[in-house]
């Protein structure tokens, strides 16, 4: 008989028939009641162990923690709290977790100490939940691109080129660190390393998906993508998921409808299929909210917050209009910014964005058309020759969770950026040939995954909803 899982069992109809689970004990009560729980589903199923039908060092061996396999009838639960149950009639212990040494009790523990046991994390109903609403959110985004004519395009990892221009990368190579060959002027010499240059983590997929966008029309990417930006906050890791489709023939509207229409249709998708998941993590959002001021909660609980984005369309602003409101707005006037505006031209904080989106327009924001100066070299100029066309979609809570634009398609106009920029043409001459043969209107975003997640989930630290987070200081596990 093959073992189910209790996702499926407990969606059945109890008949008395003869069934075989395994997995993992939550708790073990009067040494008789098991909730058992297999990572299928948040919910666990009851064992019912009759005490003397089962050896003393059976029944001892039954502890938080510990992996079991149970075979038994499944019947109408006696009791209250659950439908069905498990009747025990055999019982095999798999690995016995010692009660004195295993950190994951049932009981409170907080986020921060699970951090530290990350290994074993995924067994508490909060990151199980975490990670099930994960694992949907990827089907859904790679089902969304699928069935909306999108194909799936795997970009280079290791890359020679810094698509964003901020500097923040990872370097890749074999050179020996502590006797590096070098070259006549003392420098290092990369010709020597392995791919005979410099090459780093790559940042962003973009540049290689607008090759293939010219080729195959709308591709996506979906995967690590790796920044050495020494922020120590609740919205970056080192480490990190992107999203990034890449269309032909898009310009800055099509792109803007496309990021609004793709994240109301993968939150739907997990309105639809995580319920049991994210309405336990709704009510460990209250639980946590609780234990702050007033001010600080959230107005809406996690279900009705995704409802109203998925239902409601998101605010497209200026840029100009948003420093406009900002300027004019209480807590600038008031000196309440750590970063004062004053200035057209001033990159937005965080702080600015959360304001726009929490305080003033209530819903999703998309910012366009931002100055030249604040945004990449690749951003299409507009006709003022001052702002590109550029777009952030900014969510309550997150802040920035797109970043997207409309790609400067035409030569001279790039080749002018780089020249002003110092990005030597050598170093992109092939991303300058997208633009001599057969250039056209081309857009794309990038979704940063796990901001997703955090927004899906409820969570407030970005550690907190990718397995093994890496930020600065730490690559345990
Ligand atoms: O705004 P970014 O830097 O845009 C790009 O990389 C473009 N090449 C995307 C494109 O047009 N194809 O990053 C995109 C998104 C951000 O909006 C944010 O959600 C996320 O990636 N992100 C991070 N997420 C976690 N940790 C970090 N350190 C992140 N940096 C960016
Ligand atoms: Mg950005």
């Amino acid at each position: 008989m093959n073992s189910f899982s209790i996702k499926r069992l407990l969606g059945e109809e109890a008949k008395s028939q003869e069934v075989i689970v395994e997995g993992w004990v939550k708790t073990f009560r009067s040494n008789r009641f098991i909730a058992l729980n297999d990572g299928s589903t948040i919910k666990n199923i009851q064992c019912v162990v009759d005490y003397g039908n089962f050896e003393e060092e059976v029944i001892r061996s039954i502890s938080t923690g510990a992996a079991i396999k149970v075979k038994g009838n499944l019947v109408e639960s006696q009791g209250r709290g659950q439908d069905v149950e498990i009747q025990v009639t055999d019982l095999f212990i798999h690995g016995k977790a010692d009660a004195e040494t295993y950190p994951i009790q049932p009981k409170k523990h907080s986020l921060e100490f699970l951090r530290e046991k990350a290994h074993l994390r995924v067994r508490t109903n909060t990151f199980s939940a975490v990670m099930r609403v994960r694992s949907a959110l990827s089907f859904a985004i790679h089902n969304y691109f699928q069935q909306n004519g999108f194909y799936y395009m795997h970009a280079p990892i290791i890359t020679g080129s810094d698509a964003e221009g901020a500097g923040e990368m990872f370097r890749v190579t074999t050179l020996d660190a502590k006797n590096p060959p070098l070259t006549e002027d003392g420098e290092v010499n990369y010709k020597e390393d392995f791919f005979g240059k410099e090459t780093n983590l790559t940042v962003s997929g973009q540049l290689e998906a607008e090759a293939y966008a010219m080729g195959l029309g709308k591709v996506y990417t979906f995967g690590p993508t790796f920044r050495a930006e020494n922020s120590n906050t609740s919205r970056h890791l080192a480490e990190f998921w992107m999203i990034e489709p890449e269309m032909a023939f898009y310009d800055l509207d099509a792109n803007m409808d496309l990021a609004e229409d793709f994240i109301k249709g993968v939150l739907k998708y997990v309105l639809e299929h995580c319920e049991d998941d994210l309405k336990f993590l709704e009510k460990r959002l209250l639980d946590e909210e609780k234990t702050k001021p007033q001010a600080e909660r959230s107005e809406m609980a996690l279900l009705e917050k995704l409802r109203f984005v998925v239902d409601n369309n998101f605010k497209r602003v200026t840029y100009t209009e948003a420093i406009d409101i900002l300027r004019n707005s209480k807590p600038n006037k008031k000196k309440k910014f750590e970063y004062p505006i004053d200035e057209w031209g001033a990159d937005l904080q965080s702080e600015h964005e959360r304001f726009l989106v929490e305080k003033h327009f209530k819903c999703p924001v998309i910012l366009f058309d931002y100055p030249a100066t604040i945004k990449a070299f690749y951003m299409r100029l507009n006709e003022d020759g001052k702002t590109v066309r550029a777009m952030d979609v900014l969510f309550p809570g997150i802040g920035e969770i797109v970043g997207g634009s409309q790609r400067e398609e035409r030569l001279e106009v790039l080749q002018q950026k780089m020249a002003d920029l110092d990005i030597p043409e050598e170093e992109l001459w092939w991303y300058l040939d997208l633009r001599k043969f057969g250039t056209a209107v081309h857009s794309g975003f990038g979704l940063g995954f796990e901001r997703l997640v955090q927004f899906a989930t409820g969570m407030g630290n970005i550690r907190d909803v990718i397995p093994f987070p890496r930020t600065p200081q730490n690559a345990e596990f």
